[in-house]
């Protein structure tokens, strides 16, 4: 593994990344997209590792979406049946790593054994420090704005607070994502333009790293790609270079 181009200092805190491609992968090569989808396994495994490797905090997983249950019924029970082995497999790993699991979407919705292979893996490892790992499952950024408003309109109502105490600050801490800092990099693979009712109110400032990459094929290589493109970026926050890096004064009678 090649590190040597990164500098360790200016790692994002949160990845997340939209995981696409599985089916053209698999069609490109004549297979199933059920095929895809477990080749896709081994690339999570890779930004996994690779997250823990470097010492980013936080890799968020966009891994099915509330419309991906409008999907063909064998393949929405491939996909459950892939997921609930994934965390049972992984499950020593995330402790042996130190790696926390979150899921975040509309849980209820999941078969039932995979809901409780699900808790059962965050409550193992509810206390692990190393890393959180954010599985965005049956999740759908609108959805999440919507439990957000209802959430703060309680609050209100049961006289927890005011009108006026509501802030983006407790806008975020009310959203699914509660106290995870914002993506800094944003990734999606097979080159499609759109976040596909991924995060929304998370990343008004998050770095979007577009890769015509399948998602099967990408592993660690491309994911170092893509955290040196983001090293290469100018984050500006709205303000100016001039005002971020500001040029050395010039000493009077010096030229
Ligand atoms: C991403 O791959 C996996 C999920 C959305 C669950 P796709 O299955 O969307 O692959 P394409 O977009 O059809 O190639
Ligand atoms: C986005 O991919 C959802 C996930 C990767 C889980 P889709 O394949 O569902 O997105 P669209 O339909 O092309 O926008
Ligand atoms: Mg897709």
């Amino acid at each position: 593994m090649n590190l040597s181009g990164l500098d360790k200092s200016r790692l994002p805190r949160h990845v997340a990344i939209i995981m696409d491609g599985n089916g053209r992968w698999a069609r490109l090569r004549g297979k199933s997209r059920i095929e895809g989808h477990r080749r896709g396994r081994a690339s999570v495994r890779a930004v996994v590792e690779l997250s823990r490797r470097l010492g980013i905090p936080y890799l968020s997983l966009y891994a099915f979406s509330t419309e991906n249950w409008l999907r063909p019924k064998d393949e929405v029970h491939a996909l459950m049946n892939l997921l609930e082995r994934y965390l049972e497999v992984e499950q020593p790993k995330m402790m042996r790593h130190g790696i926390r699991l979150l899921a975040i979407g509309d849980k209820e919705r999941l078969p039932p054994p995979v809901l409780r292979t699900l808790e059962h893996a965050m409550r193992a490892t509810r206390k692990n420090m190393g890393m959180t790992v954010v599985l965005a499952l049956s999740y759908s950024g609108r959805d999440d704005i919507v439990q957000m408003v209802q959430s703060i309109a309680r609050k209100v109502r049961d006289g927890v607070c005011a009108v006026e105490d509501i802030d983006e600050e407790m806008i975020s801490a009310q959203m699914e994502t509660g106290s995870i800092p914002d993506p800094d990099l944003l990734i999606r693979t097979s080159g499609e333009m759109r976040i596909s009712n991924f995060y929304l109110w998370q990343i008004p400032y998050t770095e979007l790293y577009i890769t015509p990459t399948l998602w099967p094929d990408f592993r660690e290589k491309e994911y170092l790609q893509a955290l040196s493109a983001y090293q290469r970026r100018h984050r500006r926050f709205g303000r100016t270079d001039e005002q971020l890096n500001p040029a050395p004064p010039t000493v009077k009678g010096s030229r």
